[in-house]
C-alpha cells in the first residue's frame, strides 16, 4: 500500500502532468456555465480514515450539476424503498446522451437515474410541498456529506430555468407516460436546484468518501446515508455514471463514478476513499477531459480499479489476510 507522502506526491504529479492539457470545450448550453474559467483544475482525495490529499484549484466552487443524481437516487431509495423507486426508473445503461428525450421502450421508464430523464423522475419523487422544503432537504443531506454549509448558485439556477426546455420536454413525456405527477414545474425546480448546488473538489471528495465509508462522513462521524442502499447507488454509478462513455470508463478506470457538465467528476473506491476532479473543459459526451485523464492516472498509479489485484487496501483484502479458523 502507498504511504501518505507517496499518495501526496502522486496526486501532485498527476496535477502537474495534466495542468497544461487544453482539449475540450466549456459547456455553453446553460449560458451561466459558459463563464467558467477553463484554466481551473483541481484534484482532491479523501480517505475513509479522514486523510485528505489535494492539488491545484481544489477550493474553487462550481455547480454540482449531474453529480447530484446519485445522491438524489439514494434519497429516493431511503424514503420510498426499492420497489416504489424502481417503478419510476430503471437501472439499465442507455448508451445514449445524458439529455436524450427517450424512455426505455420495453418498460416506458427512464433507463436509469444518472441520465436527465431518470434524475427528473427521482426529483419528482423526492420533491415536497412547498417545493422549497424538498430543496432544503436535499441541501441538508449534501451538507452533511460534505461536512460544511453549502448553498445554491441562484444565477446558474435562473440560467438553467430560462433555457431548460429540453428537460421540460423530457418531463412532459414522462407525465404523459404516468412516470411523474402533474406538478411538473415543481419537479423541474427541484431538479434544477439540485444541479445548481455549489461545491468544491474537497466537498465532492468528502461526499464520495461518505459513500465509500458505508454512509458515514469520515470526519464528522455522522451517519448521513442509509448503508443498505449504497450498493444500489454504486452499482448504477458503475454502469451508467459516465453516460455513453460508461463502458470505456468501467474498463479503464473501474470505479463507480459520476460526471457533471460544469466539469466535475466524483469517483468512489469502496471502503477506501473518495476522489474528485474539477476541470470545466468537456469532451463530446459531456465529461471533463482533464477529469477523465486524472482519474485514469490515479486509478493506474494507486491500483484502484475495482478488479485490480493490487487493490490490497480494501477492508475485504485485509480481512482475507487475517488468519481464519478454516485456514488453520
Ligand atoms: O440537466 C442538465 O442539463 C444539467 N443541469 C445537468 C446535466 C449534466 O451535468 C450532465 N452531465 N454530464
Amino acid at each position: 500500500m502507498s504511504t501518505n507522502s507517496e499518495v501526496e506526491s502522486i496526486v501532485q504529479r498527476i496535477y502537474e502532468k495534466y495542468r497544461e492539457f487544453d482539449d475540450g470545450d466549456v459547456a455553453t448550453y446553460i449560458p451561466e456555465l459558459a463563464k467558467a474559467d477553463a484554466a481551473h483544475f483541481g484534484i482532491c482525495l479523501a480517505t475513509v480514515d479522514g486523510s485528505v490529499f489535494r492539488a491545484g484549484d481544489w477550493e474553487h466552487e462550481f455547480t454540482i450539476q449531474s453529480i447530484c443524481k446519485p445522491f438524489a437516487f439514494q434519497m429516493a431509495l431511503e424514503e420510498f424503498g426499492r420497489d416504489t423507486t424502481l417503478r419510476h426508473v430503471g437501472v439499465e445503461p442507455s448508451g445514449d446522451a445524458f439529455n436524450s428525450i427517450e424512455l426505455d421502450p420495453k418498460t416506458m421508464r427512464p433507463f436509469n437515474p444518472m441520465i436527465n430523464a431518470g434524475a427528473i423522475a427521482i426529483s419528482s419523487l423526492i420533491k415536497k410541498s412547498p417545493v422549497e422544503s424538498g430543496i432544503r432537504g436535499f441541501v441538508d443531506k449534501m451538507q452533511m456529506a460534505a461536512g460544511r454549509p453549502l448553498r445554491i448558485d441562484q444565477d446558474v439556477l435562473a440560467s438553467e430555468t430560462d433555457t431548460g426546455n429540453r428537460n421540460r420536454a423530457i418531463a412532459y413525456l414522462m407525465l404523459n407516460c404516468g412516470i411523474i405527477d402533474g406538478a411538473v414545474g415543481e419537479t423541474l425546480h427541484q431538479y434544477f436546484s439540485q444541479c445548481s448546488l455549489l461545491v468544491n473538489c474537497m466537498d465532492l471528495a468528502m461526499m464520495a468518501a461518505t459513500l465509500a465509508n458505508m454512509g458515514m462522513n469520515p470526519v464528522s462521524g455522522q451517519q448521513v446515508f442509509d448503508f443498505q442502499f449504497i450498493k444500489d447507488v454504486l452499482s448504477v454509478m458503475f454502469t451508467c455514471g459516465l453516460y455513453d462513455h460508461a463502458g470505456e470508463w468501467a474498463y479503464r478506470v473501474g470505479l463507480p463514478a459520476k460526471s457533471g457538465v460544469s466539469g466535475g467528476i466524483l469517483a468512489v473506491v469502496n471502503r477506501q476513499l473518495g476522489i474528485a476532479v474539477y476541470s470545466p473543459k468537456l469532451d463530446s459526451k459531456g465529461n471533463s477531459v482533464r477529469g477523465i485523464l486524472a482519474c485514469k492516472a490515479l486509478a493506474n498509479e494507486l491500483g484502484l480499479h475495482a478488479f485490480e489485484f493490487t487493490n490490497v487496501g480494501s477492508n475485504f483484502m485485509q480481512a482475507m489476510m487475517q488468519p481464519r479458523d478454516w485456514a488453520k
